[in-house]
């Protein structure tokens, strides 16, 4: 049985003093809430807060982005092993944000998630087509490459840590949410991508999010398709009933 995660991803949104008021809010209303997994991935600057207010909660604190290696000349970089010093639990990587505006690619996403869990974080790596591919016929063909070149040459217990996230770039910040069918024929495919490069035991343990506009009235629509273990959320995380909402669907 795959344990839900719900996941807020902040982007470039909050200040420190934004997110102890979030947290404030927030962690109230889902202090009772268990059989799912609840994440906050702030910017960095907000990470050392948001760690203090979720500490002893059943929230987990994740990083949007990290670069390989542990320490070294790189001017504006944070490294997984820095993350994990503070206590950060998970990594989104590949994000289509950072793929659009920062070039990363499938080689990237690679080195990326290996150096996650090289410090012991959970890659929450992101796959997803965009609006022209889809209405090409080509989504298949993208998310297969998008496996093939960046999760596909993990190894079986490297794989077995990860998080996949479906994230069709066209409902990203949009509002158009992809239908539940849309995004569960997609999460099916993925998940046959992983049965067979790690096999069926691995693909009935992973668990593959989706993520592009899920707000509070669309989760559990989404939620209520067997291969949908859990959304990745922009803008409905910045709030905190918003986001409670959706964690307790
Ligand atoms: P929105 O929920 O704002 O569409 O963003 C989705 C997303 O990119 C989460 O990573």
């Amino acid at each position: 049985m795959r344990t839900p995660l719900l996941a807020g991803n902040w982007k470039m949104y909050k200040t420190p003093a934004d997110t102890q008021a979030f947290f404030d809010g927030f962690l109230p209303l889902v202090a009772g809430t268990t059989g799912r997994d609840a994440a906050i991935c702030p910017p960095y600057i907000d990470l050392a807060v948001a760690l203090a207010a979720a500490k002893g909660s059943n929230v987990g604190i994740g990083a949007q982005n990290l670069a390989t290696g542990k320490e070294g000349a790189m001017t504006g970089e944070i490294s997984g092993y820095m993350l994990q010093t503070i206590g950060v639990k998970y990594v989104i990587i590949g994000h289509s944000e950072r793929r659009q505006f920062f070039g990363e690619n499938e080689a990237g996403v690679l080195s990326k998630t290996i150096a996650a869990l090289e410090y012991g974080l959970i890659p929450i790596v992101c796959v997803g087509e965009l609006l022209a591919e889809r209405e090409s016929g080509s989504t298949e063909a993208v998310l297969g490459a998008q496996f093939d070149g960046g999760i596909a040459p993990l190894t079986p217990e490297q794989f077995a840590k990860i998080v996949i996230a479906y994230e069709p770039v066209w409902a990203i910040g949009t509002g158009k949410v992809a239908s539940p069918e849309q995004a569960a024929d997609a999460h099916t495919f993925i998940r046959g991508k992983v049965a067979a490069k790690f096999g069926a035991a691995a693909a009935e343990a992973t668990r593959i999010l989706y993520g592009g506009s899920v707000k509070p009235d669309n989760v559990a629509g989404l939620m209520a398709k067997p291969d949908i273990d859990g959304a990745l959320v922009g803008g409905a995380s910045l709030d905190p009933k918003s986001f409670a909402a959706i964690v307790n669907f």
